[in-house]
């Protein structure tokens, strides 16, 4: 079932071996214990911009509102999408939820599929085989999706068309949201436009979204324009996450889901595992449970790191400079753990999750083989040099559409 040229699904006129086809890790999440102290890191010192707050703790018991913290959820940007990285309040989550067990912090790992076919088809596909959490369609982020779980508890999104943001930095207003769908559509829908022309002429201000601004003063040159930090976010993945069972994970991440392994990796006896969506070596790095200790790395969370791509090689030293002088603790772990990947750095976020930053990572192409590792540059983490020589697949892949700022 791995492999979609033996596929039965026509899937916008291609054959496959299921009803949808992820094209590409979309947004991902983590639920944290402080949440606007997390907020506060995330805007501040890596320049996302909050696309719209939701008021998760309202969901709590009036008796229970405000006992656990701030209750509110932040839908997160770097680019247009309306969210690419989202943080939750864990404690009020917890009591929403009593099912996450203790280490789950892994909020979301959410991938772009196609169409709203694809997600409603897939939803049909998967329901009786898979554990899936809700589908329907979110607001804030509009985006069409459905939650399945993967053996270890870590929640899953497929979606398609999530909301764009443009120049005008306004999220969509809430009213626009007309209908709430806790189900998948009937097909064909009404397109977006629609929904929004809709709204307008019902009398809804279409500037009345939230608009997200700059907290920090601008003073930084980045490529010529000046930014409040030395560099810029132009993706966020991959992922790496600790498991209990990398058989059992590869029957839900390659089988079910559809990624692609690039590599395998054996690193002191445990079997590391790199899957893909699309050209990127890997936006999915799968590690037994038993390295987390080993690597001396928190036990309070099953996530090893969450991958964020800067713009420029440079604004990789910009950037590590930039989060020290802030008070902010960067550290390195073996590159053995990373093949495909460039220079990187860690940096731990508030709530002791690791940030892994780089600037470019291995491209696959039409043969599906990694590059071999005899033939890779390499990677000296504890002493990068000022500039790097072009390689042929540097500036291959994903590329960041619009202005930095
Ligand atoms: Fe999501």
């Amino acid at each position: 079932m791995a492999d979609d040229l033996s596929g039965t699904f026509n899937v916008g006129g291609v054959e496959m071996a299921r009803p949808f086809r992820i094209r590409r890790l979309g947004h991902f999440g983590l639920d944290v214990d402080d949440v606007e102290v997390c907020r506060d890191f995330y805007e501040r010192m890596m320049g996302f911009r909050v696309a719209d707050p939701l008021p998760l703790g309202n969901r709590l018991p009036e008796e229970e509102r405000g006992k656990y913290g701030s209750g509110n959820g932040y839908f997160m940007r770097h680019g247009t999408d309306h969210h690419s990285f989202v943080i939750f309040p864990r404690r009020v989550r917890r009591k929403l939820l009593p099912h996450i067990t203790g280490d789950m912090t892994v909020n979301q790992i959410t991938w772009q599929v196609g169409s709203l076919r694809e997600v409603v088809s897939g939803t049909t596909w998967l329901k009786d085989s898979v554990r899936i959490a809700r589908t329907g369609r979110d607001a804030p982020g509009s985006n069409w999706h459905f939650y399945p779980i993967d053996p270890a508890g870590h929640t899953n999104e497929l979606y398609y068309g999530i909301e764009q943001i443009g120049w005008d930095q306004h999220s969509k207003p809430m009213q626009i949201h007309r209908k709430h769908y806790t189900e998948p559509p009937e097909l064909p829908h009404r397109s977006e436009l629609e929904e929004v022309e809709e709204g307008r002429n019902a009398g809804v201000d279409l500037l009345s979204g939230v608009r997200g601004i700059e907290r920090m003063e601008e003073k930084y040159d980045v490529g010529g324009i000046l930014m409040g930090r030395p560099f810029k976010i132009v993706k966020v993945g991959p992922v790496r996450i600790f498991v209990p069972d990398i058989d059992a994970a590869l029957g839900f991440y390659q089988d079910i889901l559809g990624l692609t392994i690039t590599e395998e990796v054996t690193y002191k006896g445990h079997r590391c595992v790199f899957l893909r969506a699309n050209t990127e070596h890997h936006s999915l790095a799968l590690y037994p449970i038993a390295l987390r200790g080993e690597l001396g790395l928190s036990e309070h969370t099953t996530m090893m790191s969450i991958g964020m791509q800067v713009a420029e090689y440079s604004q990789l030293h910009d950037a590590v400079d930039f989060l020290t002088e802030n008070g902010y603790k960067i550290s390195k772990l073996p590159q053995e753990l990373f093949p495909g990947l460039g220079h990187n750095a860690f940096v731990t976020d508030p709530d002791g999750h690791l940030v892994q930053l780089y600037f470019n990572m291995e491209q696959i192409g039409w043969d599906g083989k990694p590059r071999p590792a005899a033939e890779r540059p390499k990677i000296d983490n504890e002493n990068w040099p000022k500039t790097l020589p072009l390689d042929a697949d540097m500036f291959n892949g994903e590329v960041y559409l619009g202005p930095w700022s």
